[in-house]
């Protein structure tokens, strides 16, 4: 009986040890340790059981079911203080991550066409209008090509203007567009018409200054078909140039030389900064040479199986270069190779 007593009074003041300190508990560590301490197999509670055997038979039951009570009672306050800590935690974790959606965004820099590709679509849009297809060839020719096809044998000292990056003897780095001329006519029927432009990047050793670079873009015309003359190049070259550089452009040809044409002309364009009055950037005369050009020579349309008793044809070569630095008012060719963004941004 007296056993009994103690023991009930003992289950009482375990029960009331095991709240406070499962109350207690600021972590889920330190409840899964009250956890150990009143649960465990080698717990409070387990303990408990070893008095029992000192208990009579009809007493054994009713302290049995204390303990058990006891259990349940403990398992259940264990159960809700842990899903309390564990929201707990979860609201610590939010807040500790939380995004301030008031922040100003990160802006995505978009890139855009550097002024270089700009003009030359441009210069592209003009002569496809007008009805040119566009042509490629390769930017490492051989000498046949770059030279011979145009005119230009092994010795002609001509060749001395247009030193380049030889790969061999035979192959080197072209130092013109001129050579897509003859790599179209070839791939045409003889004497069938040609209208083409042919863009593409060209190698000369150079300086590199202001207006100087040993690699620049250049883009090739070539127009075959019966009966052109220079009249046609004249009014073509005049159409582009005023698309180019606005209606009030004037053009003016002035006699020159290229193995290739004959006869050949440089042409000029009325300053597009002072129309024509004398500033610095044409340096007083109102002109700005733009391209050479020319009527093609008998002998290139012949090394390319083109008769010239049947056909006739005028080409022309423009740098890229040259016409951004015109229509963009840059003073440096430079600045078109530096890839600064701060320049590039501009465009
Ligand atoms: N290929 C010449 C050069 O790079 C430019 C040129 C001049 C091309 C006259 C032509 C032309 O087609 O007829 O200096």
């Amino acid at each position: 009986m007296e056993q009994k007593i103690l023991m009930e009074q003992t289950i009482k003041d375990l029960r009331e040890r095991a709240d406070n300190a499962i109350k207690n508990s600021a972590t889920l560590k330190e409840l899964d340790e009250v956890r150990v301490k009143f649960l465990g197999k080698k717990g409070e509670l387990t303990g408990l059981l070893r008095g029992m055997n000192q208990l009579s038979a009809e007493e054994r039951p009713q302290v049995g079911k204390l303990v058990n009570e006891a259990r349940a009672e403990i398992e259940t306050l264990i159960a809700e203080k842990n899903s309390e800590l564990k929201a707990a935690a979860l609201q610590a974790k939010l807040a500790s991550e939380k995004i301030d959606v008031t922040l100003p965004g990160r802006r995505v820099h978009n890139g855009h066409l550097h002024p270089l590709t700009l003009t030359l679509n441009r210069v592209k849009e003009i002569f496809v209008s007008m009805g040119y297809t566009v042509e490629e060839g390769p930017e490492v020719e051989t000498d046949y090509y770059n030279f011979e096809a145009l005119n230009l044998p092994k010795d002609h000292p001509a060749r001395d203007m247009q030193d380049s990056f030889y790969i061999t003897e035979e192959i080197l780095l072209r130092t013109q567009t001129s050579p897509v001329q003859a790599r179209t006519m070839e791939r045409h029927e003889p004497n069938t018409p040609i209208r083409m432009i042919a863009p593409g990047r060209v190698y000369r050793r150079d300086d590199y200054d202001a207006s100087h670079s040993p690699m620049f873009t250049q883009v090739e015309g070539l127009v075959i078909d019966k009966g052109i003359s220079f009249a046609d190049l004249k009014g073509t070259l005049e159409d582009f140039s005023k698309k180019i550089f606005g209606e009030k452009t004037k053009i003016r040809l002035r006699p020159s030389f290229f193995p290739f044409t004959e006869p050949s002309a440089e042409v000029d364009v009325s300053c597009v900064m002072c129309h024509g009055e004398g500033c610095k950037v044409c340096q007083g005369t109102g002109w700005l040479e733009i391209l050479g050009a020319g009527m093609v020579h008998p002998d290139v349309l012949k090394m390319s199986g083109y008769d010239p008793a049947q056909v006739s044809g005028f080409a022309f070569g423009l740098g890229i270069e040259r016409i951004a630095m015109l229509s963009y008012g840059l003073d440096d060719m430079r600045l078109l190779y530096d890839n600064d963004v701060r320049f590039l941004k501009q465009f």
